[in-house]
């Protein structure tokens, strides 16, 4: 079976009604969606993913205003955010209702919401008499796509649809929030900054929202250290010229990420300038297109730098340290 790339949300829904898998646009990456209410295609979400069961999917809804049919309570603090943000780039980790499959949450008594902040998604989901789960549409581990065409490069032949939504926005994954005595956590740095998150619940600073620890055996799932990985090394640091110099030697041909300015001494064939006018913005869009043209260039080494450490730069720099873990 072909994947096809098309732009019909119409055929989309049908598959998706017949319980099969079809990749879909959002904001942030493409999702690999199914019926979440469908134990069968929830399934099938994990096995055409390759994905272990023990870390849970993210639920997607049309609007706020049916959250209530899936979760068993909200606090304040998560509807404040619900209001300000969605749809856009926000999960919110909320007490589940029994209707959501064990499989979903796996095991767990919270389940993951977002409403996601692209038309054709938006209008597919309001078609649709269930909401879709939707893990990002990429083998478990690999980059993350943003793209139709990144979708069937990895999973050609597992799904039979990608609905075309043009280049993602955002272009990380959504920040999930959520909350410990009604005080919110972060549990992924993603698409929307802590400083906005904080505003709207009234904290001093971004630095007042406790930040759950990542592990390669997690308690709570979703915090790999590797993750969003090239199958070619990674080296993340401070200051690029520094490194290759170190690591740039006769036997090694290196991959270049930049932030704004490319190195002078290397091809620029080889190298990926994520944003010459440093905008964090446009450096998160570009971020996992880099990841793959660099990853394609047959390079033993790619070598990215540290972008500033505030707003997108936040979720830029976490993507880059899990990139960088050994496996
Ligand atoms: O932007 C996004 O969130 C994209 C688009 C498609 O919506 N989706 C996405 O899904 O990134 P995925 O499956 O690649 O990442 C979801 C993360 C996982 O790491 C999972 O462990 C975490 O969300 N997660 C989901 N439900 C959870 C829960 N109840 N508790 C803790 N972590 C949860
Ligand atoms: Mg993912």
């Amino acid at each position: 079976m072909e994947t096809i790339i098309g732009t019909d949300p119409e055929q989309a829904a049908r598959l998706l009604k017949q319980g099969e898998l079809v990749a879909i646009p959002t904001e942030t990456v493409y999702g690999l969606a199914g019926n979440a209410l469908d134990a069968g295609a929830v399934a099938r979400i994990f096995s055409a993913k390759k994905r272990p069961f023990f870390d849970p999917l993210i639920v997607h809804l049309p609007d706020a205003a049916v959250v209530g049919q899936y979760v068993a309570e909200w606090p304040e603090a998560a509807r404040r955010l619900a209001e300000a943000f969605w749809p856009g780039p926000l999960t919110l980790l909320l007490p589940r209702k029994p209707i959501i499959p064990d499989l979903i949450t796996s095991g767990l008594d919270t389940v993951g919401i977002r409403v996601p902040a692209h038309p054709l998604t938006l209008s597919l989901l309001r078609a649709l008499p269930f909401p879709l789960a939707a893990p990002s549409a990429n083998p478990f581990g690999y980059i993350s796509p943003t793209t139709a065409e990144h979708v069937k490069t990895s999973l050609n032949g597992e799904i039979p649809y990608v609905l075309d939504g043009g280049a993602c926005q955002v272009g990380v994954e959504s920040t999930i929030v959520g909350f410990q005595q009604g005080q919110a956590v972060i549990y992924r740095k993603g698409g929307l900054s802590p400083e906005a998150i904080a505003e709207v619940l009234g904290l001093p600073d971004a630095s007042a929202i406790p930040l759950m620890t990542s592990s390669s055996k997690p308690a709570a799932p979703g915090m790999l250290i590797r993750h969003y990985a090239p199958r070619t090394p990674v080296m993340v640091g401070p200051d690029l010229a520094t490194m290759a110099a170190m690591y740039g030697g006769v036997t090694a041909s290196l991959g270049i990420l930049a932030f704004h300015t490319p190195l002078p001494n290397i091809p620029l064939s080889r190298q990926f300038v994520l944003s010459p006018g440093a905008s964090l913005t446009e450096a998160a869009q570009n971020l996992f297109t880099a990841l793959r043209f660099l990853d394609n260039l047959g390079a033993t080494l790619i070598l990215a730098e540290w972008v500033p450490d505030h707003g997108l730069g936040l979720a830029i720099n976490d993507r880059l340290s899990r990139a960088a873990e050994q496996p």
